[in-house]
């Protein structure tokens, strides 16, 4: 069951790597700086997965969590229109991992792929661990805490979103079964009136007996609109729509974020294991120095040697950031020797350090206020506290140990 499309809230997170570069720039945050004005946003750092790989090395994770934060900030991430908040302060996603943790079928866990993949690629760290196999599904726990209908990753995560799509389903199928459920179904499309209650069953029906997609999105658009309904009654009718019991956990939908074609400064995908980034935080003279070093086409020894932009990085940040006339200015300068590997570059550095200075103004000014930081961090926490307790709330009742 998936949440109608208008009434989504969209999560995502971030292990805190300490401070972020131009490749999180370009990918991650440019996206979710516009997702915050189309949707209801929650950010968080994701502390505890950084442990699930950093156990034994934990002296950098609060401070790598608040200078993230701080360029997610600087970067233009408003608290106003999203919540910026950290995993570890809200400890109900832990009850809630260790609470689908019981549903969970090892091998669902075993089968993801970046638990076999990380595991060689770290292959020097232990990662044989019951926390790092559970990695996914604290992610799910993240996601169905808030019941997010978008969560916004990157290709390597869609495999996550999916686990989290099965289990949910699963845990729904266990615990939704109400005693009583169709009878009480039933008293709730007759709160409809007639007219809408008898449309509700003829969509439902199309959808039931004809599989028909359609027919449902428009009766969970009806639903939407019902005024007389309670949020109990609504969210068993979006249940029976399906024919399923109550939905408790409704199915998130992976959002894919665009690739980022910020190259890295040797051409290689921007990333800080590769060492060729320009952090978001990088002086401007260190910009400088660093693309002045940056290779270029390797067959251009000399001035006069002819090259080829499709065999220079420099190319591909020109695809980035500069305009129809200044590409072709590239193009024709480099094929003909017309222009020097610096004068090309020149323009990116200004282009680059005038991107970046005024986020490096902003992120100085939060570096200076902290308290601003940390208030801004608690604000999110309480929001997010709100809304995960009431989750877990139903998720109590559900299983039968609310003690009530
Ligand atoms: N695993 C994600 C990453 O490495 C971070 C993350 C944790 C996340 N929990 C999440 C992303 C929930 C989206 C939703 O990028
Ligand atoms: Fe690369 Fe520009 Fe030099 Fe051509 S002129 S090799 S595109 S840096």
């Amino acid at each position: 069951m998936v949440v109608p499309i208008h009434q989504q809230r969209v999560l995502s997170g971030m292990r805190p790597t300490g401070q972020l570069h131009l490749g999180h720039y370009h990918g991650v945050l440019k996206n979710w700086i516009k997702l915050q004005h189309e949707y209801d946003c929650l950010f968080f750092a994701a502390d505890w997965h950084a442990l699930t790989t950093h156990y034994a090395e934990t002296e950098n994770i609060e401070e790598n969590t608040w200078e993230m934060v701080i360029d997610w900030l600087a970067a233009g991430v408003n608290p106003g229109s999203a919540k910026i908040f950290i995993q570890s302060q809200v400890p109900e996603h832990a009850e809630l991992h260790l609470l689908l943790s019981m549903i969970t079928p090892l091998g669902w866990l075993e089968r993801v792929p970046s638990f076999k993949e990380q595991q060689l690629k770290l292959k020097e760290k232990d990662l044989a661990t019951y926390g790092f196999l559970g990695y996914p599904l604290l992610q799910s726990a993240d996601i169905l805490i808030y019941r997010a209908g978008l969560v916004p990753v990157g290709e390597d995560q869609v495999a996550h979103v999916e686990l989290t799509r099965e289990v949910a389903r699963r845990f729904n199928h266990i615990y939704g079964r109400e005693p009583g459920f169709e009878e009480k179904a039933e008293a709730s499309v007759k709160k409809m009136g007639k007219k809408q209650a008898k449309l509700y069953n003829q969509l439902r029906n199309r959808f039931q007996e004809q599989g028909d997609h359609e027919a449902l999105q428009t009766a969970q658009a009806l639903l939407e609109g019902q005024q007389n309904l309670t949020m109990g009654d609504r969210e068993r009718l979006f249940g029976y729509l399906e024919g399923a019991g109550k939905i408790i956990l409704p199915e998130p939908q992976a959002l894919l974020t665009p690739a980022s074609k910020m190259p890295g400064l040797d051409g290689q995908k921007m990333s800080k294991s590769y060492g060729n980034t320009i952090s978001l935080r990088d002086d401007m003279d260190i910009i400088d120095q660093k693309l002045r070093k940056m290779p270029t086409d390797t067959n251009r020894v000399r001035l006069t040697d002819s090259g080829d932009p499709d065999k220079c990085p420099v190319w591909q940040l020109h695809e980035v950031y500069s305009d129809e006339e200044r590409k072709n200015w590239v193009q024709e300068g480099c094929r003909s020797a017309g222009i020097g590997c610096l004068d090309c570059k020149r323009p990116l550095i200004k282009a680059i350090q005038e991107e970046l200075k005024p986020i490096q103004e902003r992120a100085k000014e939060f570096s200076e206020n902290r308290a601003l930081v940390r208030n801004i961090v608690a604000e999110g926490r309480e929001f997010a506290s709100d809304l995960a307790k009431a989750t877990l709330d139903e998720v109590r009742q559900a299983i039968g140990i609310q003690y009530r």
